[in-house]
């Protein structure tokens, strides 16, 4: 049993106060205090908004809009308070605010429950992140642009199966990724005008009978319009989905280009050093330049896919509207953002700080048979050959090659013409792969020439 007195905030009707474990599983200030710019954003709109409407007289108005501005001073100078006793981030700012300016504070609640307030509070805080993220993801789309420009024709091999395919370039390697960090950027972009409507307003799921402006306050926070249903408002958490949705997405991008940047930089490949400012060293072992950064990255999809089940699950089965699992939305929400843009500024810096080593690259780009397709379209082109024969043609010159212990150019004349006795010497034109890649001239294609058109159309559309 406990003798703490019952809440000041909600204990009317309670005889005594919680059980401290009741307290403990009840409180999110250790959390939700991250929220504190918002909630108090949120309180100011609210306020300004019930003088307005002359449901609150503009001296206690203005009482409130000076005693937040004291306590955001207090929270953003860590000389504030924070009590578990009053569970969370919206009554201990009203708590305060009530010992600074007394008897107004307890009129900012009119017409507004913690259920609209944390819903528009949690809003602006991952509405806050969306523009995070696309600074990020812009930024890192800047600094795979700088490479694909600079490397627009130093060749490397493409891979099928993690074995040599065809020829491709470094330039066109990094444009795949800034297609694909430019779907994200899309998918944060769409998301975020998704979102954009605000819960304040709905109060308690109901709406309220005090003649409130939803639409002033829906503008002063920055939002499109208010949400269209009391009861949608406050029992939604889609846009945090949506967030977490986005962010798994990135960050599976993300995890996969790191693991390619783990891959080039061993010692096996060498297609790739990385900086030493990206880089960590072994404790025992003298030589090692560990891709501690990439492979982090790699494993940050871990927590941000375990955030985005993990508040599906939360949501699942939820009846309409409120219920206090929702408080369990945030937690997750945070590390998940906060591991999200880590993983894009860590990969961003990799990006614009690692070297490629242009001669690895071209002698791995020319090895395990790379221009065989070439070798076949040439046959077809030249031959007049059906694509099938030039293939069984090409093969079996593999084949030759393979048993020689050579690569393709390394054939005599005499070896091809063994095989198909009209080929000529012009067919090792073909073979070289800066011939390859050059030649790959389709819309989308790997040629240096398309690569540069392609940085050109990013950089048009970031302008
Ligand atoms: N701390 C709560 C949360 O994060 C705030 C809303 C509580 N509302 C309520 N009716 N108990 O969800």
């Amino acid at each position: 049993m406990t003798n703490k007195t019952s809440n000041t905030m909600w204990g009317g009707r309670f005889a005594a106060g919680p059980d401290a474990i009741m307290e403990a599983i009840n409180a999110s200030i250790g959390f939700d205090q991250r929220m504190a710019a918002q909630d108090i954003a949120g309180s100011r709109a609210h306020a300004a908004m019930l003088a307005a409407t002359g449901i609150l007289t503009d001296t206690d108005a203005e009482a409130i809009r000076e005693g937040l501005l004291t306590v955001l001073s207090e929270i953003e100078g860590g000389s504030f308070q924070f009590s578990t006793a009053l569970e969370d981030i919206h009554m201990n700012v009203e708590s305060r605010l009530k010992e600074i300016i007394g008897e107004p504070a307890g009129r900012l609640h009119t017409g507004r429950s913690r259920n609209d307030q944390v819903a528009t509070d949690f809003k602006l805080w991952v509405r806050d992140q969306f523009d995070a993220a696309e600074a990020g993801l812009l930024a890192l789309i800047q600094a795979l642009l700088g490479q694909a420009e600079a490397g627009a024709d130093w060749v490397m091999p493409g891979f099928t199966h993690l074995q040599v395919a065809q020829p491709v370039t470094w330039g066109h390697h990094m444009m795949a990724y800034v297609e694909m960090f430019g779907r994200d950027l899309s998918r944060v972009r769409d998301a975020r005008v998704r979102m954009n409507e605000s819960p304040l307003g709905a109060a308690a799921l109901a709406g309220t009978s005090f003649p409130i402006d939803r639409h002033m306050t829906a503008e002063a926070l920055g939002f499109d319009r208010p949400s269209a249903n009391s009861l949608d408002a406050v029992s939604d958490r889609d846009f945090a989905l949506d967030f977490l949705g986005v962010a798994s997405i990135s960050a599976m991008h993300l995890s996969r280009f790191a693991e390619e940047l783990v891959i080039w930089s061993s010692a096996q490949f060498r297609f790739v050093a990385l900086s030493d400012r990206f880089s960590t060293g072994s404790s025992i072992m003298p030589q090692k330049k560990n891709p501690d950064a990439a492979e982090l990255i790699r494993a940050k999809i871990g927590r941000i896919y375990g955030a985005n089940t993990g508040l599906m699950m939360v949501m699942k089965g939820l009846p309409l509207t409120y219920s206090k699992d929702m408080q369990e939305d945030k937690e997750q929400v945070f590390d998940a953002a906060d591991s999200w843009m880590l993983a894009m500024a860590a990969m961003e810096g990799m990006v614009k700080d690692m070297t490629a080593n242009r001669e690895s690259l071209a002698v791995s780009a020319a090895s395990g048979f790379s221009t065989a397709t070439d070798l076949a379209d040439w046959l077809v082109r030249v031959l007049g050959m059906p694509f099938r024969d030039a293939h069984h043609v090409t093969g079996t010159l593999v084949g030759m090659a393979e048993t020689k212990g050579c690569d393709l150019p390394d054939l005599t004349l005499e070896d091809m013409k063994s095989v198909h006795k009209h080929i000529t010497s012009e067919v090792f034109d073909v073979l070289g792969v800066q011939n390859s890649v050059n030649s790959r001239m389709s819309y989308g294609g790997t040629a240096p020439a398309q690569v540069r058109i392609q940085v050109q159309r990013w950089k048009d559309i970031l302008k």
